[in-house]
């Protein structure tokens, strides 16, 4: 045994692959309750009382409940305290692998290595030399190597921006993302192989795609809620100042829509979606805030009082959403079809409301 394990880590790393089971045991139960979490985790923050972030290690108290506990847990931070990576909830990891449909010998490539802890279950499942795991953040990715060394496996983990894919070890029978895209980048297709299955994290949801011809691939979103990290990309920041100059206009669509049942197709029809909220001394909600990575920003008041700027008018989405969907739709009702030059997601039938996600990622 070459990491810490006291018996209370083995015991609750069992009790967390036994509760991911529910009764349902499959071969990534197995790698789940043989991959130690805490190796991949040593430290990790959590916001105290007045949301200043606190770091908890090995040996604090909480800290093994937290790591064997199905919650994602913030690993780094940036300068300003916003996180910039974390190990994803288990609960959506296994639902991510296995909707994967990986067998033996299928070649895996893993966008977001973070803290390699998922590659270590895609290694021990089906082998570290069919793995490839890449990551943007060169530090994260020589922590993750350290802690894939530490429990004896080696998969292939390089530094750089996975919408690019990693071409010198394609071609990929299985591709699957732990980190937040606008869309599936075209270069991911042509760097798998036909018949390949791509599950990827998109807005408010999870979607599985099989790849049909080259460039090409259909699938759906997954029933899973979810929300990944965003990939890192430069993106413009919400204008506040420049959508408070603009003259109101009127919405009969309550700002509390937006953060509830129209949360995930906005996040669909509006890639690259941000939101934010206000309160009142009572805890009310005052208004929201939505952006784009364009610049374009939405602020609507809970008096109906709606301001936008920017590029697009995304507040006229949500209203155009608000009349598509009576409450809040199904995520598995919505199909995704990429073609080399669109993608294109779908709700309900045939002829039913679409969206057009990004042609670059
Ligand atoms: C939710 S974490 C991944 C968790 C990881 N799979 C694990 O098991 O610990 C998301 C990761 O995506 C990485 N990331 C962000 N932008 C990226 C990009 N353009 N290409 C590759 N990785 C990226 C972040 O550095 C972060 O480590």
């Amino acid at each position: 045994m070459t990491w810490p394990d006291n018996g209370a880590s083995a015991a609750a790393r069992q009790q967390m692959a036994a509760d991911l089971a529910d009764g349902h045991w499959n071969d990534w139960i197995d790698a789940f309750s043989a991959i130690p979490r805490h190796v991949f985790v040593p430290c990790f923050y959590q916001q105290n009382a007045e949301g200043a972030w606190q770091p908890v290690t090995w040996g604090e108290p909480g800290y093994l409940e937290a790591v064997y506990s199905d919650e994602a847990l913030t690993t780094q931070l940036d300068d300003h305290g916003v996180p910039t990576s974390s190990s994803s909830q288990p609960s959506v990891m296994l639902r991510m692998l296995d909707a994967l449909d990986a067998e033996d010998g299928h070649r895996v490539l893993e966008l977001g290595a973070g803290t390699g802890y998922n590659a270590a279950l895609l290694a021990h499942r089906l082998g570290a030399s069919d793995v490839t795991s890449i990551d943007i953040d060169y530090e994260l990715v020589k922590a993750a190597v350290r802690h894939l060394e530490v429990v004896g496996l080696r998969p292939t983990v390089v530094v750089g921006d996975g919408a690019q894919g990693w071409p010198s070890r394609a071609p990929y029978d299985r591709v699957i993302a732990t980190v937040g895209l606008h869309t599936i980048p075209q270069q991911l297709l042509q760097q798998a192989v036909p018949g390949a299955v791509i599950v990827v994290p998109l807005g408010y949801g999870i979607v599985r795609v099989t790849v049909t011809g080259p460039g090409h691939a259909v699938g759906r979103f997954l029933d899973t809620p979810a929300f990944f990290m965003a990939r890192r990309s430069s993106g413009a920041p919400p204008q506040f100042d420049e959508a408070a100059q603009q003259p109101p206009t009127d919405s009969s669509v309550p700002p509390a829509d937006l953060l509830g049942r129209l949360k995930f197709p906005a996040s669909i029809a509006l890639p690259g979606y941000n939101s934010c909220s206000w309160k009142d001394d009572e805890g009310n909600l005052e208004a929201v805030g939505v952006w784009t990575p364009d610049g374009s920003t939405a602020t609507a008041h809970a008096s109906g009082a709606v301001r936008q700027c920017g590029p697009q008018r995304l507040w006229d989405t949500v209203e155009h959403l608000a009349r598509v969907f009576e409450g809040a739709p199904a995520r598995e009702e919505f199909r995704v079809t990429i073609t080399p030059t669109k993608q294109t997601v779908s709700y309900g039938d045939v002829g039913g409301a679409s969206w057009d996600l990004p042609a670059s990622p």
